[in-house]
């Protein structure tokens, strides 16, 4: 059967994520994989979980198994404005200001449906996160990259001004795939941007609590708290699993947020949600992203060493403060999407960096992950990649 006439207009625009059809081929276990953003399995609480359900059931019962609010559990929502708020602003930061979202996926996915008609403008960096330009394109955006960084000398050139701009997406800790962290110069000239071309700014954030090195940089959302809608996740810092992230914006636009929210899903996991309720306010997350962050921070050490070992002349790497990638730049004969069978056929999977850009250029950059595979396995991954380098460069 012809089942074409059924499938909506949007549906052309459906994108295709490159990291997620890795994982369909491939089974993780039996390769050497530095191409998702899958946290390392020991950071979750697996022996922790039987104490915490149970916990969960003694003190709500039904509560935690029926529907809840739209807006997301009331504790849930005061805990994180207890935990979140100082490092968000330094201050206070009101309920009615905290929307709990099934994970920061669906925060973008959100935010495209409730601002975005066809043709209108989105500004990100370039490069971008996948999942986020899939969610722009589904509701058929025009994204182009930021005028502000796009131009290499700082400044907005006019001829790069279209009309009709309404957003722009940053992920401006450890960005997923470049690893950079926006400065406070950089944030602060964002900022300024966004006011002048009157635009929202879109802060996804999710790998924030996840520094390695040197001091937090302000948020987007400190220095612009009345256009900027703050997207964080339970992913990396309890566990990707439960699909349970948070937003922060101003109260008028949280109700289309919410009004958005109640077509999608109802209402956020509950029984989710009472779970990450009594891991935060019982201390647990605290003293478990201290242990992630020490094991993240020894892992990507090993891979910069390793990479330093094995890497061929001409290959240049990133040194990210924190996050979960490295962002590796090849020669420039090197072509990474078309070398990936080859590394795929040796057992080492990456995604080819051309595959975040807009135009799909930078065919000689790669993103790898340091979170994944434990070192043994990290070490034999950069062996055979190395290798396969060297052999195109030649
Ligand atoms: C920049 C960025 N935003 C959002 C997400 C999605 O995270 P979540 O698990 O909260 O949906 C990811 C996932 O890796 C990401 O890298």
């Amino acid at each position: 059967m012809d089942y074409s006439r059924f499938f909506s207009d949007d549906v052309p625009s459906f994108m295709r994520s490159p990291v997620r059809e890795i994982f369909r081929k491939v089974d993780l276990a039996s390769i050497y994989s530095f191409a998702g953003g899958y946290p390392d399995a020991a950071t979750f609480p697996v022996g922790e979980m039987e104490s915490l359900t149970r916990k969960v059931m003694e003190k709500y019962g039904a509560r935690a198994l029926q529907y809840g609010a739209t807006q997301g559990v009331t504790e849930l929502r005061e805990a994180i404005s207890h935990w979140y708020g100082p490092r968000l602003t330094g201050g206070n930061l009101p309920l009615e200001n905290i929307q709990i979202t099934t994970s920061s996926q669906q925060g973008i996915d959100i935010c495209a449906r409730v601002f975005l008609n066809p043709g209108d403008v989105i500004y990100t960096t370039n490069p971008a996160y996948l999942g986020a330009i899939q969610s722009f394109k589904a509701y058929r955006a025009d994204i182009r990259p930021l005028p502000l960084f796009a131009s290499g000398d700082g400044h907005v050139h006019q001829d790069q001004l279209p009309g009709k701009a309404k957003l722009i997406y940053v992920v401006p800790d450890f960005c997923n795939p470049s690893g950079i962290t926006l400065t406070l110069e950089e944030r602060k000239a964002l900022v300024d941007f966004a006011r002048k071309e009157d635009l929202l700014i879109i802060e996804d954030s999710p790998y924030r609590e996840l520094r390695y090195e040197g001091v937090p940089v302000p948020t987007i959302y400190s220095l612009a708290p009345e256009r900027t809608l703050h997207l964080g996740s339970f992913s990396k810092v309890f566990a990707p699993g439960f699909r349970l992230g948070w937003m922060i914006a101003e109260p008028q636009l949280l109700e289309q947020i919410f009004v958005c929210k109640q077509a999608l899903d109802l209402c956020p996991p509950v029984f989710d949600q009472y779970l990450a309720l009594e891991f935060l306010s019982s201390g647990a997350l605290d003293r478990n992203l201290a242990r992630s962050l020490e094991l993240y921070r020894t892992k990507r050490d090993h891979l910069l060493a390793l990479l330093q070992k094995y890497m061929p002349e001409g290959v240049s790497w990133t040194h990210p403060e924190g996050g979960l990638f490295v962002w590796v730049t090849l020669p420039q004969e090197v072509d990474t999407v078309a070398m990936y069978d080859e590394a795929l056929s040796a057992g080492v999977a990456y995604v080819a960096g051309s595959f975040f850009y807009l135009d799909g250029s930078h065919r000689n950059t790669m993103r790898l992950n340091f979170s994944f595979l434990d070192k043994d396995r990290m070490e034999e991954g950069v062996r055979r990649l190395s290798h396969i380098i060297a052999k195109q460069i030649g």
